[in-house]
């Protein structure tokens, strides 16, 4: 249909998106073949059948779970690589790509091993018309040391690095907790975000501390912000990007929050559209903003808009904006 043929042709950037959340089953048996590693399921419908979660803790554990076939630089390298051949397809062009670093040195890969391999498929990836920077997401169900000491290793890195976030069980780990560590990150030249899940209890809080204290320029999900008209305000005058996420299958959690999304991007809030975990929740991005369109009966006007915002809260020189507003 028009709307669709519309979606798939406008240029997006994709600002949410977990290169781990991308492991589709098919990889995952290669990667899992290539390194010797006995998953317990040979097939992509097995694979499948475990990619199967009620809530953020269940869906958690399946995707560290899943991570145990990433070994070596070539595994990350694949992994990203076609991430951003599929992006490309559907007129992403520009990524801001999460990586955990810390769900991979925990098991005993090196910082190195991870980005390295995921930073040559970003240079790759450039022959797709697509370009990419990485933001380096500490699991805030971690320790505050452990975060610091993530940090630490990254900075050799730092120019492969545009920003930091804060992901993982968001249960009892509010931004706060990580606040010194986003200020040494901003010394650092790092742009900052943080998930702000629709789901938790604690979100509104959560928001509150990351927009107020911490002075994040990004929330990601977020769309919980609604709730207070307040912090809606001040978002919309600082520009803050909402990265939504509502997902295009109506049987996995979570749920689209389309009212929330609509009525952001009625207050002139600079929400946008992305896929999170595409390979776990099984829509990618052109997927997600046609469930959006088609559910809520989005004009193309409406769609453009948050295409456009995608690229207003990027983190690309306003040079390069200018191309895409
Ligand atoms: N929320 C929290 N942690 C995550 C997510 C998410 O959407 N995806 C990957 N890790
Ligand atoms: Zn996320």
């Amino acid at each position: 249909n028009a709307i669709r043929t519309f979606i798939d042709n406008l240029p997006k950037a994709e600002l949410h998106i977990h290169v781990e959340g991308t492991l589709e089953p098919d990889l995952k048996l290669k990667l899992a073949r290539r390194n010797h590693i006995d998953i317990g399921q040979s097939t992509v419908e097995e694979v499948q059948q475990t990619y199967d979660f009620h809530d953020l803790p269940s869906f958690l554990a399946v995707y560290y779970q899943a991570m145990q076939v990433l070994q070596t630089e070539q595994d990350f390298y694949d992994l990203a690589l076609a991430y951003l051949q599929r992006a490309a397809a559907q007129h992403v062009r520009h990524v801001e790509l999460f990586f955990d670093p810390q769900a991979h040195t925990s098991r005993g890969i090196s910082f190195s091993t991870v980005i390295t391999g995921l930073h040559r498929a970003i240079v790759d990836g450039r022959a797709f018309n697509i370009d990419a920077a990485l933001v380096m997401c500490f699991l805030r169900d971690l320790s505050q040391e452990s975060a610091r000491q993530t940090l630490q290793e990254a900075l050799p890195y730092k120019d492969w690095i545009v920003g930091v976030g804060l992901d993982s069980d968001e249960h009892n780990n509010p931004p706060l907790k990580f606040a010194r560590l986003f200020e040494d990150a901003r010394t650092e030249g790092l742009h900052l975000t943080a998930h702000c899940d629709v789901d938790q209890k604690d979100s509104i809080e959560h928001i509150k501390q990351a927009l107020e204290i911490m002075d994040v320029e990004r929330i990601d999900h977020g769309t919980n912000i609604v709730e207070d008209s307040d912090l809606v305000a001040l978002a919309v005058k600082r520009g803050i990007g909402i990265t939504a996420c509502p997902p295009a299958r109506k049987d996995t959690s979570p749920k689209m929050k389309g009212e929330a999304i609509l009525m952001l991007l009625d207050k002139g809030a600079k929400v946008c559209v992305n896929s999170d975990d595409p390979a776990y929740f099984r829509g990618y991005i052109n997927d997600n903003y046609c469930a959006l369109a088609d559910q809520f009966n989005l004009s193309q006007e409406q769609v453009a808009q948050l295409a456009k915002n995608s690229f207003e809260v990027s983190w690309i020189s306003q040079e390069r904006k200018d191309i895409y507003l």
